[in-house]
């Protein structure tokens, strides 16, 4: 079993960040709109937008911190520490609801310790809301890292994250 990277140290150099937010910046120059890519390359390349990237992309960008910090605090997949080793997103919408979506939730959140938009103490695991994966009809569904998982029950989550070594 791997370790896990603890978000409360993680510590990317100023220079880094600098070198990211700049690198975003020059990339989505002249795209109208261009706050949300530049927002998701820097969380690309670092895992997530660091408090340091915020005053380079305020400034590049001519835009105030505030409006900066706005912005991430809004889309809940933009993150200012980074994501726990595993991801996993339960489906919130309505046919999932309909079919054990909510209890499956519960039973995440207790599972983990933690709520959504969250990252367990360890760092081992993020849990986010998701609003439908298309797996409606075989509701409830789960994404872990990406790969959906269709008719979700209480053990069959267990039995998926056990075997993602946590
Ligand atoms: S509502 Fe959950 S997969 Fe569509």
């Amino acid at each position: 079993m791997h370790t896990p990277p603890d978000p409360s140290q993680f510590r990317p150099s100023d220079d880094s960040v600098r070198a990211v937010a700049c690198q975003a910046i020059e990339q989505y120059r002249d795209q109208p709109g261009n706050l949300l890519p530049i927002l998701h390359a820097v969380q690309h390349a670092l895992g997530c937008i660091p408090a340091g990237a915020v005053p380079v992309l305020a400034e590049g960008l001519q835009l105030s911190r505030a409006e900066i910090h706005g912005v991430i605090s809004f889309y809940p997949h933009l993150r200012s520490t980074p994501a726990g080793t595993v991801l996993l997103e339960v489906c919130r919408a309505e046919a999932c609801q309909a079919m054990g979506g909510e209890k499956l939730a519960d039973h995440a959140q207790q599972r983990l310790g933690c709520s959504f938009h969250a990252t367990t103490a360890d760092g081992a695991i993020t849990l986010e809301p998701v609003y439908c994966l298309g797996l409606c009809a075989q509701s409830p569904a789960v994404m872990i890292n990406g790969q959906p998982h269709a008719r979700m029950t209480a053990g069959k989550l267990d039995r998926l994250l056990q075997a993602e070594g946590v």
